[in-house]
């Protein structure tokens, strides 16, 4: 029998490279990226009703209320691409009670990634993040500039990225982590995302494989 697809989850502080990380796992394993964050601005772009609710939390660093993102991402964790082809959840569970949610389904991934990063940086790396509206490409000022004028022209600067909502975002985080770890104690994987990009995934690539190859190893001997 083939092996079950991986089914991985990514956490850590704003902005400690959760996107970035992910755009590299999807493109080398091919898993479905969920992610929390480009799920809830999709809504607040297209103006939808969850767009409407979500949008005053998202913009002052504050989380959008338990039951509305949980009532988006489960459904998607069962549809039909993420079946097959595996998921890596990126932003959610991000409190104890969202964790709780996915248990209550046993809904459990293979693997916990927490990207660990300083303050410092992080508040650097926030100020300084560029989006481009067109292709959803992340850049940064100074450690990522766009390609050519053209990208530069039409990058965007998320609401949420400026000093003061950053350390809200920060604090936020830092008191709902303690609360979620233990339920993944198990599969817990620290990186340390200081690095450049490249070292930080080499790390994670090599965790998603060593995974892959235990998976592959059980369905053979069952
Ligand atoms: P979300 O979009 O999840 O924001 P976040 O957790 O704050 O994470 P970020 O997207 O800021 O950062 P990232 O870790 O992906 O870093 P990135 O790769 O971009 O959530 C936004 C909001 O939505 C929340 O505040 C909340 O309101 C709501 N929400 C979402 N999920 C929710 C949930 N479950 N419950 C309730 N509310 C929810 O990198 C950052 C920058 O650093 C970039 O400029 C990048 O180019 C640069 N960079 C990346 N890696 C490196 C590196 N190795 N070296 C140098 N620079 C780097």
């Amino acid at each position: 029998p083939e092996p079950e697809p991986l089914k991985v989850m990514i956490s850590g502080p704003p902005a400690s490279g959760k996107g970035t990380q992910c755009q590299m796992i999807v493109e080398k394993f091919g898993l479905v990226h969920i992610s929390t964050g480009d799920l809830l601005r999709a809504e607040v772009s297209s103006g939808t009703e969850i767009g409407k609710k979500a949008r005053h939390y998202m913009d002052n660093g504050m989380l959008v209320p338990d039951e509305i993102v949980t009532d988006m991402v489960v459904p998607r964790l069962s549809q039909q691409d993420v079946r097959e082809k595996g998921w890596i959840l990126d932003g959610y569970p991000r409190t104890s009670s969202q964790a709780q949610s996915l248990e209550k389904m046993k809904i459990r991934p293979d693997i916990y990634i927490l990207i660990v990063v300083p303050d410092e940086i992080l508040i650097d790396r926030c100020v300084g993040r560029r989006m481009d509206p067109v292709t959803g490409k992340i850049y940064h000022l100074t450690n990522f500039p766009p390609e050519n004028e053209e990208i530069s022209a039409r990058l965007i600067t998320r609401p949420d990225d400026t000093l003061e909502k950053v350390s809200s975002r920060l604090e936020t985080y830092e008191k709902n982590i303690e609360a979620i770890l233990p339920t993944y104690q198990d599969i817990l994987n620290k990186v340390d995302g200081n690095r450049s990009k490249e070292l930080v995934f080499r790390e994670i690539d090599s965790l998603l494989l060593r995974v892959r190859e235990n998976a592959s190893r059980t369905t053979k001997l069952a």
